[in-house]
C-alpha cells in the first residue's frame, strides 16, 4: 500500500485546482479497497472518494484523505440476439467506454461521447447529453457498502434514477464507493439525432444518422462549444438546469419571450440556466482567472491561476443574479468540497 502524504491534486481535477490533500491512495481492486478503509480505522480522517476528478470544485486543501478508484477492465457477461451485456471497472475512464461500444458496433451511449470522468461516476448523476440518459442503458450498479465493508449490487430501478440525479446523491451519500457498473447495449441502433444539434451537424459533416456518425458529430459539436479541460479548466455544466412550475413558465415567457424551456413528463418545465446566465450578462465575463465560458455560459472556467474560492465566489454572484433577474434558484451540478 503507497499512502502518499500532502498530495498535490492539480492533476487530478478538471478544474486544474492546485490543492493538497493530508492523504492520498489508489485502489484497482476490492482488496485493497478494504486495506486502505482497515488502515483508516486507525487514522480515522474523512474520505472522499476520487474518479475522474472532473465533477469537483475544491475550494481549500483537504484535511484527510482521498482514495483514487482505478478499478479497471471492460469484460462482456452475456449476448443475446439483440443485446450485449457488459461489466466495467468504475475507474476506466467514460469516454473511453463509449468509443468501445462504437467500435464493437454496439448502441446506447454514443450520444453521451466526450463527457469527461470515469465510468463510476455516470450512475451518481445519471450523466446525460443529448437527448440520452445513462439510466436507460444501466442494468445494475456493484457498490462497496462503507457500512457493512461489503460489496453490494442494486438494479436499476433501486437506484432512483433522475435528472443529474440517483440514490447515490441522497439516501446513500458518503456510504458507498461505485465498484463496477453493468450496461446493457443494443446491436440495433437507435440512431437518435432529433436532439438538438446533432442533425444540423450531420448535414455539415454531409453524413447519415448512424452509430458512428452520431459519435462524431456529437464529438464535433462539444469540440466547438465546450472548452477542453486539458487546456482550460473546468467540470462541464457548473449548474443544473432548473426545473419549474409551468405557471411560472407561462409568467417568465411573457416577459422573456425567448426564454428556453423544455416541458418535463410530469409537467414542470426544465429551464436552460445557460440561457438564464447569458441573459443576465455573465457569458464571457472575466474575475481574474475565473470566468464564464464565451461558448456555453453554463461552464465557469479556470483560466489558469484561479483557486477554487475564486471559482466559487464567481458561481455565488451568478446564483443571486439569476435569483433577483428570474426568482429561479439554481443550483451547482459540481460537487464543492
Ligand atoms: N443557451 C444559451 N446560452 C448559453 C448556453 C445555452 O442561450 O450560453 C441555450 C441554448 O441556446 C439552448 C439551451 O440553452 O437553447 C440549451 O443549451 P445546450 O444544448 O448547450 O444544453 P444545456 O442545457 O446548456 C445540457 C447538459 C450538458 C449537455 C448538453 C447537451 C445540464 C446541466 N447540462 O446543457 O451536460 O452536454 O445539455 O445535451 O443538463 C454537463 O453536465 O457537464 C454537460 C455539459
Amino acid at each position: 500500500m503507497e499512502l502518499q502524504k500532502n498530495f498535490d491534486l492539480k492533476n487530478l481535477n478538471s478544474f486544474n485546482i492546485s490543492v493538497k490533500t493530508k492523504y492520498f491512495y489508489k485502489f484497482s481492486s476490492i482488496n485493497e479497497l478494504q486495506n486502505i478503509l482497515e488502515y483508516n480505522k486507525t487514522l480515522k480522517e474523512k474520505t472522499i472518494i476520487l474518479g475522474g476528478g472532473s465533477n469537483i470544485l475544491f475550494t481549500k486543501d483537504f484535511d484527510g484523505l482521498i482514495i483514487k478508484n482505478e478499478i479497471k477492465g471492460i469484460t462482456i457477461k452475456s449476448e443475446s440476439k439483440k443485446h450485449v451485456t457488459i461489466e466495467v471497472g468504475a475507474g476506466e475512464n467514460w469516454h473511453d467506454f463509449v468509443k468501445w461500444s462504437v467500435t464493437n458496433n454496439l448502441s446506447g451511449i454514443e450520444n453521451l461521447a466526450l463527457i469527461p470522468g470515469s465510468v463510476g461516476a455516470t450512475p451518481i448523476q445519471n450523466i446525460g447529453a443529448y437527448g440520452m440518459e445513462v439510466k436507460n442503458t444501466i442494468t445494475k450498479v456493484y457498490y462497496f457498502d462503507i457500512v457493512t465493508q461489503r460489496e453490494k449490487i442494486l438494479a436499476n430501478k433501486k437506484c432512483n434514477f433522475k435528472y443529474r440525479d440517483s440514490i447515490f446523491k441522497n439516501k446513500f451519500k458518503n456510504k458507498f464507493i461505485i465498484t463496477k457498473v453493468v450496461f446493457c447495449l443494443n446491436k440495433e441502433h437507435a440512431n437518435n439525432s432529433n436532439y438538438g444539434a446533432i442533425n444540423e451537424e450531420l448535414n455539415k459533416l454531409k453524413m447519415e444518422p448512424s452509430l458512428k456518425s452520431i459519435f462524431q458529430a456529437v464529438i464535433s459539436i462539444r469540440n466547438q462549444k465546450l472548452p477542453d479541460p486539458k487546456k482550460l479548466g473546468n467540470s462541464g455544466s457548473f449548474f443544473k438546469n432548473p426545473i419549474i412550475k409551468n405557471q411560472k413558465f407561462v409568467i417568465l415567457k411573457k416577459i422573456h419571450p425567448n426564454i428556453v424551456g423544455y416541458p418535463m413528463p410530469s409537467g414542470d418545465i426544465k429551464v436552460a440556466a445557460g440561457w438564464l446566465i447569458e441573459q443576465a450578462g455573465w457569458k464571457g465575463h472575466t474575475e481574474g482567472s475565473a470566468g464564464v465560458h464565451k461558448n456555453q455560459a453554463l461552464v465557469l472556467v479556470n483560466y489558469g491561476e484561479a483557486t477554487g474560492e475564486n471559482i466559487l465566489d464567481l458561481s455565488i454572484k451568478i446564483k443571486n443574479s439569476i435569483k433577483e433577474k428570474f426568482d429561479i434558484e439554481i443550483t451547482p451540478e459540481v460537487n464543492i468540497i
